[in-house]
C-alpha cells in the first residue's frame, strides 16, 4: 500500500487527460512557438485558445502560452499538459539540443496535469535528450505527475514503423506514461509494442481535413488512445469544424465522412483565426 497515493495521483491526473470512459483524449497542440515563434494560426493565441479550448480535452501548451495567452476564467478545469523541455529554434539545423527547461515545482505551480519531454532518438544528442526524459520522469513520479514523451523525428530518421515503434519503445521504457508519435504503416504493430502505455500521434505539417481526419480515424482504429494536433486544426479556414470533427472520431467513433459532414457543417461561421 506505501505506493498507493502515488498511484492515486497519477491515474487521477491520467483521468484528467484522457478520459477513463473511453480510454480517448482529443490533445490541442498550442506549443509550436517554443522552438519556431510567430506562428501561422497561433499568431493571436489568446483568441484561438479561447475558441478551440472548449473542443478539446487537454491543452499541450508552455509556460510562456499560459502567461501571457490564457485567462484562467477561460482555461477553467481544462487540464494542461506542459512542455518541460525546449532550447532551440529554427533559425538553427540541428534542432534535437534541448535540455530541461521547467522545474517540475513551476509544473506543480501551475496545476499541470502532465508535463512533455522531447526525445530525439537517433540524433546527436539522443542521449542528452532520453536524459532529460529520465530525469523528469524521476522528478515528476515523486509527485505523481505522468510524463508524456514527445518521440520528435531524429534529423534523418524515416517516419516508418520500424524507427517509431523503437523510439517509442525506448520511451515507455524510461518510464513515460503516455506517448507522443506520428502515425505510419502497419500503426497497430507500434501501438501493440508499447501496450499498455497510451499513444497519441500529432498531426505534422497541416494537411487537407479529408487527409487528417481520415489520419485520426486511421489511427484510433490502430488503437491509438487519441491525437495531439495542433497545426491541422489551428492552420484551418474551419478550426472549430476541424476540432469537432476530431473529436466525434476519436470519441463519437464517427466515420470519416460523417465528420467530414461534421466539418462542414462549421463552415458557413468558419473564420480564419489570424
Ligand atoms: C511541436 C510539437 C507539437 O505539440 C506536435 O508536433 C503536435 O502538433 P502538430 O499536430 O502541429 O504536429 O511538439 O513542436
Amino acid at each position: 500500500m506505501a505506493n498507493a497515493y502515488l498511484d492515486i495521483g497519477i491515474q487521477s491526473r491520467m483521468n484528467r487527460i484522457i478520459n477513463p470512459i473511453d480510454n480517448r483524449v482529443v490533445m490541442l497542440a498550442v506549443d509550436h512557438p517554443y522552438f519556431q515563434g510567430p506562428t501561422t494560426g497561433l499568431r493571436n493565441m489568446s483568441a484561438t485558445i479561447k475558441t478551440l479550448l472548449p473542443y478539446c480535452d487537454c491543452l499541450m501548451t508552455t509556460r510562456g502560452a499560459v502567461r501571457a495567452n490564457i485567462a484562467v476564467e477561460d482555461l477553467g478545469s481544462k487540464p494542461i499538459m506542459l512542455r518541460v523541455t525546449g532550447g532551440n529554434s529554427v533559425l538553427f539545423e540541428e534542432l534535437s539540443d534541448e535540455k530541461l527547461t521547467v522545474t517540475i515545482k513551476e509544473a506543480i505551480r501551475m496545476d499541470a496535469a502532465g508535463v512533455a519531454v522531447s526525445v530525439y532518438i537517433g540524433s546527436a544528442n539522443q542521449h542528452q535528450t532520453i536524459l532529460n526524459l529520465t530525469d523528469m520522469i524521476n522528478q515528476a513520479d515523486e509527485y505523481g505527475i505522468p510524463v508524456l514523451a514527445v518521440t520528435a523525428v531524429g534529423k534523418n530518421m524515416a517516419r516508418d514503423l520500424r524507427y517509431l515503434a523503437l523510439a517509442s519503445r525506448i520511451c515507455q521504457d524510461a518510464g513515460a506514461r503516455i506517448i507522443k508519435t506520428y502515425y505510419c504503416d502497419e500503426f497497430s504493430r507500434l501501438v501493440d509494442a508499447v501496450a499498455p502505455t497510451p499513444v497519441v500521434v500529432a498531426g505534422g505539417k497541416y494537411s487537407r481535413p479529408p487527409d487528417a481526419i481520415q489520419m485520426a480515424y486511421n489511427a484510433v482504429q490502430a488503437g491509438a488512445a487519441g491525437v495531439d494536433f495542433g497545426r491541422n486544426i489551428f492552420q484551418d479556414d474551419n478550426p472549430v469544424g476541424m476540432i469537432k470533427a476530431i473529436g466525434a472520431i476519436v470519441h463519437g467513433n464517427h466515420e470519416v465522412k460523417e465528420a467530414l459532414d461534421i466539418y462542414t457543417a462549421c463552415l458557413p461561421g468558419a473564420r480564419k483565426l489570424d
